[in-house]
């Protein structure tokens, strides 16, 4: 098997991410404040070196960190621990990964590009049924854009086509869909992305 691209990049010293949570984290605590249950526990599928993950355990979700890396994965326990936070990290492929019992949050953050186009469908499929009821998906995925020169830093990655993700939750409620714009330095090169983001809620018929 192949050796995991971010191997490397997460052997360097520092963090290759950073430690400031992405938008997509903030946003979801933000959301999840005003619904009628509060969410406690989170799967963050391709948690790299786990900021995410430790952002969400610091506000009271119990969390489970998934990533392919395990030089990622060590990394993110180390630092977990340094700070004193609880957080549980497993090396999982998240193209076969099974969710265990119902979680309240499914979140991924720039992974999703990973799951071959074949296969997609069926893994939204089971990530939306191992959601509780009431609970959320939370994901973005890379989206082409003509205006954006494509950089390919991650040979392995196949985008969405654009509205793609938001096609999946059809069934559910969308708190908040959209496209953003930013510049993304993976790769060691300064470049310009877009991606969809859907933050939507499973239909809970109990409430
Ligand atoms: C762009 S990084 C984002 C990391 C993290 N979510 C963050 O924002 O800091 C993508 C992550 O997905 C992981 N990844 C790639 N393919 C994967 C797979 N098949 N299963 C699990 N994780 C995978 C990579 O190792 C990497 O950590």
């Amino acid at each position: 098997m192949r050796k995991p691209i971010y191997d490397e990049r997460y052997a360097r010293p520092g963090l290759y991410w950073g430690s400031r949570p992405t938008g997509l984290a903030r946003d979801v605590v933000r959301l999840t404040r005003s619904l009628p249950r509060a969410p406690r526990t989170l799967v963050d599928l391709g948690s790299g070196e786990g900021r995410d993950s430790i952002y969400f355990a610091r506000r009271g979700y119990r969390v489970l960190g998934v990533d392919i890396s395990s030089v990622g994965v060590r990394k993110a326990e180390r630092r977990a621990s340094q700070l004193g936070v609880d957080v549980r990290f497993l090396v999982r492929d998240i193209r076969t990964y099974r969710l265990g019992p119902r979680v309240d949050v499914v979140f991924c953050s720039g992974a999703l590009n990973n799951l071959p186009r074949r296969i997609r469908a069926r893994r939204f499929e089971h990530f939306k049924a191992k959601t509780s009821p009431g609970g959320i998906n939370a994901m973005n995925a890379d989206v082409p854009k003509p205006y954006i020169p494509t950089q390919r830093t991650n040979p392995f990655a196949t985008p969405f086509r654009s509205g793609e993700l938001l096609g999946y939750y059809g069934d559910w409620q969308i708190l908040d869909s959209g496209q953003v714009e930013f510049v993304s330095h993976s790769g060691g090169v300064p470049h310009r992305k877009a991606m969809d983001v859907v933050i939507a809620r499973k239909p809970d018929p109990g409430s």
